[in-house]
């Protein structure tokens, strides 16, 4: 495999790249395995050209503010494959996004679908997934290591292409204090937002993920809680950069007050 990559890194060499001091390795792949039967992702859903969400009740979706320019008028669920014959659309009646996002700091990056018709939970593959609760950050439910989950249909490396079947992958989770190191996110990660991964890399979320879910599943109960949104980050799986994550404890005001109007 390394001896076909280097012919073929020779095959394409240019003059105008030959200069390039060493042979730049691209990140093979975000590290994910496809979504396998044990693993309940019946409340993702995909919002089409990009982007994904979760059903966080029979008439709600949380995703991300910054998917806002492919909203449409419906999303799609029930399966892992994309393809799938039996995919349950479901209708958007409205959009919200958070009042306080900023495209430019990327904080705040929530938004809210309303649904036409309530989810029948009985009758169709799809579920809701339970919300980190305001206090899970300062009752230490999110420490840094935490093994967290992220799932989605982005893409497998920085520039490849989409998967048409879900995959997933686990992330730690880290301290705002070491996403905000200088050769890190060098101060911009703020308390609307939560890192995940390695300080060397190889596993993360990637384009298309975003408005996806990061997950914790309990051991014990096996109850998943949604703790993120798939948010931003500077390439994909590069050391240091770690990804970045809407911090849902943070925005659960927001989200309350919209649900509840
Ligand atoms: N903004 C991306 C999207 O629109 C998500 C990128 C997540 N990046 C990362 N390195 N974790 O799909």
């Amino acid at each position: 495999m390394k001896m076909i990559f280097l012919m073929l890194a020779t095959l394409t060499m240019t003059s105008a790249n030959a200069a390039l001091p060493a042979l730049k390795v691209v990140p093979r792949i975000v590290g994910g395995v496809e979504v396998d039967a044990k693993t309940d992702a019946s409340f993702i859903v995909s919002i089409g050209g990009g982007c994904a969400g979760s059903i966080i009740d029979a008439k709600w979706i949380l995703t991300a503010a910054h998917c806002k320019p492919l909203f449409t008028r419906a999303v799609t669920g029930g399966s892992t494959s994309l393809y799938a014959s039996d995919r349950v659309k479901l209708k958007v009646l409205k959009s919200y996004v958070h009042p306080e996002y900023s495209s430019s700091k990327s904080s705040n990056d929530f938004a809210l679908l309303e649904l036409a018709t309530p989810i029948d939970f009985e009758n169709t593959k799809l579920s809701k997934i339970e919300m980190a609760d305001s206090n899970l950050e300062t009752s230490g439910g999110l420490e840094e290591g935490t093994v967290a989950t992220v799932l989605g249909w982005g893409v497998t490396r920085e520039n490849g292409s989409q998967p048409s079947v879900m995959r997933m992958v686990d992330v730690p989770l880290v301290s705002r204090e070491r996403a905000n190191a200088r050769e890190a996110y060098n101060g911009a990660i703020n308390e609307s937002m939560i890192a995940a991964g390695y300080d060397q890399g190889g596993k993360d979320s990637c384009q298309g993920d975003s408005g996806g879910p990061l997950i914790v599943k309990d051991e014990v109960s096996k109850k998943q809680t949604l703790i993120g949104v798939v948010s931003f980050g500077e390439g994909c799986a590069r050391a240091k950069k770690y990804g970045i994550y809407s911090n849902v404890a943070y925005g659960q005001e927001w989200i309350q007050k919209v649900i509840n109007k």
